[in-house]
């Protein structure tokens, strides 16, 4: 089951109008996010995977664990003409093709942590690092654990694969496929209707909304409820009976008990 992600078996298993319209493999990248980043002038749509990568990146200048031949490490070019204050949505509707796609793949037991964490079983599967060009374009990161056996010492209670939850490898080809598919539809209904005809269903598969959590900001850290998602992708909460949105870029969320 370990087979390489290549550009035959992915565009063999896709269908879709512009996501995966240029695939780009490699063995070896320090981050697809860097590559895509530095590709920008290739068509909106393009595709970079990684077999691994040496210096993977997450949120708030983390590090991203790639074990080589287990995990999906992808980044996708878009070049969306919207306003700037909806750049943020971009990310949660990558997080819905993620979340769709592996709900399609598994028996719906997914779910997303406000922004964009995959979680599973309490314990997040997938990350996503969206990145914003200063020419305008998105380049979207996203870190799936497939078949990964091992973890950040400091991740271990955190993190988990598709493998360490199921007890069987994954074909990471099908999986990345499936979440490219998902991209493209969400994409068009993005792109003609803007985040408003998602946010129901991004709301039902958020496990954070409806949730007592701890807010964490480089300044302070309080207890709120969060309540729900507005039209750019803001988190609305009740913090002491007063309701305020935050801003993904900044804020961490964690649950009242730990991690979800
Ligand atoms: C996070 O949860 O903090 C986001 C993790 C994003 C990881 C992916 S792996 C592919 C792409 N390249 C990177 O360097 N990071 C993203």
């Amino acid at each position: 089951m370990n087979h390489k992600i290549t550009k035959e078996k992915i565009r063999n298993l896709l269908s879709t109008e512009l996501i995966g319209n240029k695939i780009l493999c490699f063995d070896s990248l320090e981050s697809t996010n860097k590559t895509a980043k530095e590709n920008a002038s290739l068509p909106e749509g393009s595709v970079f995977f990684a077999e691994r990568q040496t210096a993977g990146r997450g949120r708030l200048s983390r590090s991203w664990s790639s074990e080589n031949g287990a995990g999906i490490y992808m980044s996708i070019l878009l070049k969306p003409q919207i306003e700037t204050q909806k750049i943020p949505t971009v990310t949660l509707i990558a997080g819905l093709a993620v979340c769709r796609a592996l709900n399609k793949s598994t028996d719906d037991c997914f779910g997303i942590k406000w922004p964009n964490d995959i979680i599973l079983h309490g314990k997040k599967v997938c990350g996503i690092l969206a990145e914003l060009l200063p020419s305008r374009e998105i380049v979207i990161g996203i870190g799936v654990n497939v078949n990964n056996r091992t973890f950040q010492k400091d991740l271990t209670d955190k993190a988990t694969s598709l493998f360490a939850e199921f007890g069987r490898e994954f074909d990471r080809n099908a999986i990345a496929a499936n979440i490219l598919k998902e991209l493209d539809s969400l994409y068009k209904i993005f792109t003609a209707g803007g985040f408003s005809p998602l946010q129901k269903e991004y709301e039902k598969l958020c496990i954070t909304v409806g949730s007592h959590i701890r807010v964490i900001t480089p300044t302070e850290e309080y207890n709120a409820t969060a309540v729900g998602v507005d039209e750019y992708g803001g988190l609305n909460i009740l913090h002491d009976g007063i309701r305020k949105t935050l801003d993904s870029g900044e804020v961490s969320v964690r649950g009242i008990m730990g991690y979800v």
